[in-house]
């Protein structure tokens, strides 16, 4: 069968790596990819908002499945573009994709449905907001409504800061996504970030992770997308998994299915592991950014068939199968980001990273310029190995960064540091 990829990250280039292993796959495809997704995909130069390209393209190709990576095409809409016209796609509805698109939507789910969560309420204007602020108090979390590329969100520590938030939001400062506010109770504990593939009724547990969203080493500095990854999360356990599958999960899947909007794709839950046990801190409608590279490099089963599954509705029929081995990955950015950077500084060295034993690089913001590879974007490589540990697969993984050769990158030398520490 063919398969379209959308997306260009590292981890459309995990999710390309895995797929191609496939002895299903007759063509893969990838739009717009980069150059490590070269390497496993036939690159497409599509725009996934130009909806009737990619279903021409999707005609031409005789594409069996789609698999989109990133969340703003569907809460675009296209998963619904797909189906209309009765092509396959991995990714949710414009509707379920809510659920990423609007913090406001997700809560008020939550309620309806039990879900354990920060307490909270929804503004849209900034003089009740500022009033409410007043009344609660600090610390306090501030979030813009919709997607605002990971800075919407402000945990202060003071009421000055709070409301400096609340006022960059109604100010415009995320556009469209700031003209509703959302405040919510800060949650203490540790983060975990837990993922779920769904058809609409049925959701499989598909592995546990832990990001490091910080720049500096120690979690400190601004937020990030993301600077490492290890999976799996040692404080889910299958206790716990059963946890967040029956209070947080499957509540979700039957309440937007009883909405007549059901959930397909994967189910990414951002996960605050408190003293009385895990509460939603959000969701994401797509695999996590770098934790899919450290699931792909567990996984054993096939994807190309989970994949599918969930498109036609088939999970419960399915198993899936991980190594036990742990997986690591050390993000390498561009020096500056998150805030400005420099494009188009060299890059040498995977092929001698990749000779070390366990080591995978996955390619995010690169671009092949005259044949070299260069840097084009904030978090450039994600260099990541399996190991017994995760222990053994931060040593294999430093080992790998330091095998690659960028004067203007930079990476977190702690990754993983709470596990292995454990
Ligand atoms: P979000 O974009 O909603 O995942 O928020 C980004 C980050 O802000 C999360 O990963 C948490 O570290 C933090 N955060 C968000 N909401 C809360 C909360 N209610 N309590 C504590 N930290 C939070
Ligand atoms: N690494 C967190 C995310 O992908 O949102």
């Amino acid at each position: 069968m063919n398969l379209l990829l959308i997306g260009s990250g590292g981890r459309e280039h995990a999710l390309a790596w895995k797929l191609a292993q496939s002895p299903r796959v007759g063509e893969l495809f990838a739009a717009p990819g980069n150059p490590g997704i070269a390497h496993e995909a036939c690159l497409a130069a599509l725009d996934p908002y130009d909806f009737p390209n990619v279903i021409r393209f999707c005609r031409e190709n005789a594409i069996d499945l789609v698999v989109v990576g990133p969340e703003a095409p569907l809460v675009a809409g296209l998963g619904d573009a797909l189906r209309a016209e009765g092509i396959a796609v991995f990714g949710p509805s414009q509707a379920a994709a809510a659920l990423e698109g609007s913090k406001g939507f997700t809560k008020d789910l939550c309620a309806e449905a039990g879900i354990p969560t920060a307490a909270y309420r929804r503004f849209d204007e900034a003089s009740s907001a500022r009033a409410y602020l007043r009344e609660v108090g600090a610390p306090i979390v501030v979030k813009a409504d919709g997607i605002a590329a990971g800075k919407g969100v402000v945990v202060a520590q003071t009421l000055d800061e709070a409301l400096a938030a609340v006022d960059a939001c109604f100010d415009g400062a995320f556009g469209e996504a700031g003209a509703e506010v959302v405040i919510e109770a800060v949650l203490v504990g540790e983060e975990a970030s837990f993922f779920a593939i769904c058809d609409g009724t049925t959701a499989l547990p598909f592995g546990a992770a832990q990001d490091h969203k910080q720049v500096g080493d120690g979690d400190t500095g601004p937020n990030t997308g993301g600077m490492g990854a290890y999976s799996p999360a040692p404080r889910i356990d299958a206790a716990m998994q059963a946890r967040i599958m029956d209070e947080i999960i499957r509540p979700t899947v039957t309440t937007l299915a009883e909405r007549g909007t059901p959930f397909s794709g994967v189910l990414f839950a951002g996960l605050m592991l408190t003293q009385k046990g895990p509460e939603l801190i959000e969701y994401n409608v797509r695999f996590g950014d770098p934790e899919c590279q450290v699931l792909m490099l567990r996984l054993e089963s096939d994807l190309v068939e989970i994949l599918l599954a969930a498109a036609q509705g088939r999970l419960d029929s399915v198993e899936v199968e991980w190594s036990e081995e742990a997986a690591l990955a050390v993000v390498l950015a561009a020096k500056g980001y998150p805030g400005d950077y420099q494009k188009g500084t060299p890059i040498d060295g995977i092929e001698a990273a990749e000779a070390l034993p366990g080591v995978k690089v996955f390619q995010a913001g690169t671009a092949s310029k005259g044949g070299q590879l260069v840097a084009h974007g904030g978090r450039v490589l994600n260099v990541a190995a399996v190991g017994a540990t995760i222990a053994e697969a931060q040593a294999r993984a430093y080992e790998g960064v330091d095998a690659i050769r960028w004067d203007d990158g930079f990476c977190r030398r702690d990754i993983g540091w709470r596990a292995v520490g454990r």
